[in-house]
């Protein structure tokens, strides 16, 4: 690498026009990151001297999603355009030690480190003002087209502003490119935006530099690195690519995938190896999956942590949850935000947790509620089971001790605590505390009217 080292500049001030949305497109995810995400981090791996973000639009937004140590932001106040971006990064331009300045667009995100460094070295050797990645596509449209006097680049032409022949292009403009700093700065000041698009072109700084006899240069991109998002169809083609690429890459490391075409698994998700996955699976976020795992069809597992051996049967939503070793969960499982899972525990169908811990080689296998409850371990909770957690102003805890066994169809209203090894009978609704090792009734004794039904028909006949 040449020693006069880079900084890149990132443009992400636009308002995402294509995609029709509120939010800024730097915003919108893609395989469970926001898109500047992918972009920031690999401008971090290529090792500049400075990282600058240009933000506008919702600017305070972008700031707080990606604020980092080593990262400073530029307010590009209005969007006449990416030229008009750099311009408003001149101050800090000048400031910047470095000899380049690399401009990244925040919507190319599956950019690499590698390449970036490549483009620089390759502009640095050719002593060059300006050097363009580059991409031949089957089908160019929407891109700004290289026109080309062998290796030299004469311009950059914007679809709009392109003539027919110029159309017909196929190398075009990756919207990434490399600058010498001090002839970047020169000549940013003669962008004007009279042109069709009434906006400052960065990409016709390319012209310019020619009109001062300077070098331009291009070297061409890895294909899948370069696309750029400019609506929400290519956002789904992006995040397709990223699904398959992430389940062949945890295929290779061991993990078996049913079908990997219907199996959505997030950037940032760890599957160790010997898991199992059925198809319809959806792992998001920051999930970690341990070894010898089980994963049923059509769960969506999103920012939770299984430990090994866990299986976790077909049809269950489980988000910001534990999972101990051995745990089996499902089908039918509704595991909410703060559920823990002790080690060998039983959560069996439509029993839905939240915020609540159960102990190891506990049960509740069907129809159960459990709200802000505590149990401990090798405790039974019976079918039918709910914590009354909420008494309309304030939620209440359960507190369940080690091997109780709590009867089928109960209501547990909430605060209340069930000692140690204690039983309450089935259909019981338990408001006051149970001391250990005792059995708790609470339910109206039942009264039998013998021949009721019979007598009843009798009197109906005519
Ligand atoms: C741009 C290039 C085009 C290239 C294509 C590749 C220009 C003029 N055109 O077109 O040659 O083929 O990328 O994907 O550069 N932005 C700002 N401030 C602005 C305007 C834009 O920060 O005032 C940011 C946007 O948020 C975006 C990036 O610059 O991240 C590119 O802008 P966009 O409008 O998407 O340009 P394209 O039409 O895609
Ligand atoms: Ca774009």
């Amino acid at each position: 690498m040449d020693e006069a080292g880079f900084s890149i500049v990132i443009l992400g001030a636009g308002k995402a026009t294509r995609f029709k949305s509120e939010r800024p497109k730097v915003l919108h995810a893609i395989a469970g990151r926001p898109m500047g995400e992918y972009v920031l981090r690999a401008a971090a791996a290529a090792g500049p001297d400075r990282i600058y973000l240009v933000v506008g639009h919702e600017a305070g937004q972008v700031q707080e999603a990606f604020a980092r140590p080593g990262l400073e932001f530029i307010e590009q106040e209005e969007q006449l355009g990416t030229g008009h971006a750099l311009m408003v990064a001149r101050p800090e331009l000048e400031r910047c030690p470095s000899g380049h300045v690399v401009v990244l667009a925040g919507d190319v995100p599956l950019l690499e480190a590698e390449t970036i460094r490549a483009l620089v070295a390759a502009h640095a050797r050719a002593r060059a003002a300006a050097t363009i990645l580059t991409l031949r596509l089957a089908d160019p449209s929407g891109y700004g087209r290289i026109v080309r006097a062998g290796k030299r680049v004469r311009a950059i032409v914007e679809e709009k502003l392109a003539t027919p022949a110029q159309k017909r292009i196929r190398e075009v403009n990756t919207g990434i490119l490399c600058f010498s700093r001090r002839l970047l700065l020169a000549h940013l000041a003669e962008l004007t935006c009279e042109n069709a698009q009434g906006e400052y072109l960065l990409t016709d700084l390319v012209g310019i530099f020619n009109r001062h006899r300077l070098r331009v240069t291009a070297v061409e991109a890895p294909p899948e690195q370069a696309r750029g998002i400019n609506d929400r169809a290519q956002l789904a083609a992006v995040e397709k690519y990223l699904h398959r690429r992430k389940a062949a890459a945890l295929m290779i490391s061991g993990v078996s995938i049913a079908d990997s075409e219907t199996t959505y698994i997030d950037e940032d998700v760890a599957v160790e190896p010997d898991t199992a996955i059925e198809p319809g699976v959806i792992l998001r976020g920051r999930t970690r999956v341990g070894k010898g795992c089980h994963l049923g069809a059509y769960s969506s597992i999103t920012d939770s942590v299984l430990a090994d051996g866990v299986t976790v049967r077909p049809a269950c939503v489980i988000e910001d949850s534990d999972l101990g070793p051995g745990c089996v969960v499902g089908p039918f499982a509704r595991l909410r935000a703060g559920a823990v899972i002790g080690a060998d525990a039983r959560i069996g169908n439509f029993v839905e947790v939240k915020k609540s811990t159960i102990g190891p080689g506990s049960k509740a296998q069907h129809l159960t509620y459990l709200g802000d409850a505590t149990v401990g371990a090798r405790a039974n909770i019976g079918a039918g089971t709910i914590t009354c957690n909420y008494d309309g102003t304030n939620k209440n805890p359960t507190h369940i001790e080690d091997e109780v066994f709590i009867g089928s169809g109960n209501m547990l209203v909430a605060p209340v605590s069930i000692g140690k090894g204690s039983f309450t009978a089935a259909g019981s609704t338990i408001t006051e505390d149970v001391p250990p090792e005792s059995l708790a009734l609470g339910r109206a004794r039942q009264v039998t009217k013998e021949g009721w039904a019979r007598e009843r028909k009798a009197k109906a006949k005519p």
